[in-house]
């Protein structure tokens, strides 16, 4: 993305988001700290919240005429913005979040600004077993797809039976769970494509059961993580074989503070921002923790957080 914010675009820009075509929210030089789960992160030149796929396509032509790049989101629950912001257009797909059930009961498409906990709900609800082990991962299931997200052993991937993209052409495309390489927290989506729907196969269970096991999940989380913390999830991919929380901890570095970002307390892999941290205080320890686990271990931490 460019240097300097857009300026002689911007105008332009702008008037093509007050005609008909498109529908939803656009900001303008917004903070992304109000969009992250962190609450840090600098202004985005344009930010924009598509209701449908006209409105989406119609960012698309926006940014290939003023050769605008874009990057899409999720909920920003596992990115961090840095403090000079975001060159270009944001995406964020939270007004897509309508969803259907397959007529055998355990299909279910759904767009990718549902809320992964929405869907647990109605796995929970229904008695749809398969993504458990995800209560209490924040985000959408659009995020989630991008980074194959998974605790527990479970991963969303596992239930993925298709995913719908809109590349930058404004094209739709469906591709197979098979056809996309998924691997730990990772998925090979091009960043050029926006994920705009998918379909999840789960598979019939006892209600009751599908709630003890989403319960107990979820109490371990509470018990292992800093849920009720702004935070974007683990920083860290783990070593194989190891946990990268553990790792910090055994370093002794719980508790490092720089500035308004501290290592959780909790757990070792989370970062907290305590209030008035910013993103270069946050990249500053994430250079101090992986340099000192590498010193004691010798082991070279692999970001899982995305750095915008
Ligand atoms: N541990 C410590 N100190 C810590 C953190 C962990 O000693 O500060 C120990 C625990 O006591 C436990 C072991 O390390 O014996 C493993 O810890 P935990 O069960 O918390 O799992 P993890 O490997 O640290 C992974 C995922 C989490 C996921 C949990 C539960 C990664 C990077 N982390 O954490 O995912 O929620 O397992 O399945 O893959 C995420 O992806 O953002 C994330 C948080």
């Amino acid at each position: 993305m460019n240097a300097t914010p857009l300026k002689n675009e911007l105008a332009l820009i702008k008037e093509m988001f007050s005609g008909d075509v498109f529908k939803g929210r656009v900001m303008f030089d917004e903070p992304m700290k109000f969009h992250t789960s962190l609450g840090i992160g600098g202004p985005a030149d344009v930010l924009t919240f598509p209701e449908d796929s006209a409105s989406l396509k119609h960012v698309m032509k926006i940014s290939r005429g003023y050769g605008v790049p874009f990057i899409s989101v999720g909920k920003g629950t596992n990115i961090i913005v840095k403090d000079r912001g975001i060159r270009g257009i944001v995406i964020c797909l939270t007004s897509f979040d309508d969803m259907e059930f397959g007529g055998d009961g355990v299909t279910i498409n759904a767009s990718a600004g549902q809320m992964l906990q929405g869907l647990i709900s109605l796995s929970r609800a229904k008695g749809l077993s398969g993504i458990e082990g995800l209560s209490g991962i924040p985000g959408t299931l659009g995020g989630a797809i991008a980074g194959n997200a998974g605790a527990f052993g479970f991963e969303i991937k596992d239930v993925l039976v298709n995913v719908t993209m809109m590349d930058k052409e404004g094209d739709i495309k469906v591709l197979n769970r098979n056809d996309i390489a998924f691997g730990y927290r990772k998925a090979d989506i091009p960043s050029s494509s926006v994920i705009t729907r998918a379909v999840l196969r789960m598979s019939k269970d006892d209600p009751r059961d599908v709630s003890r096991r989403i319960d107990e999940y979820l109490s371990e989380r509470r018990r292992t993580q800093p849920l009720g913390q702004r935070s974007a999830g683990c920083v860290f991919k783990n070593p194989p074989g190891i946990s990268a929380g553990k790792l910090i901890d055994e370093a002794g570095l719980k508790g490092t503070q720089i500035g308004g970002i501290e290592v959780s307390n909790v757990h070792g892999n989370f970062f907290i921002n305590r209030g008035n941290g910013i993103s270069e205080e946050f990249l500053r320890l994430i250079d101090i923790v992986a340099q000192k686990v590498k010193e004691r271990f010798g082991i070279v931490l692999e970001l899982e957080v995305r750095i915008l």
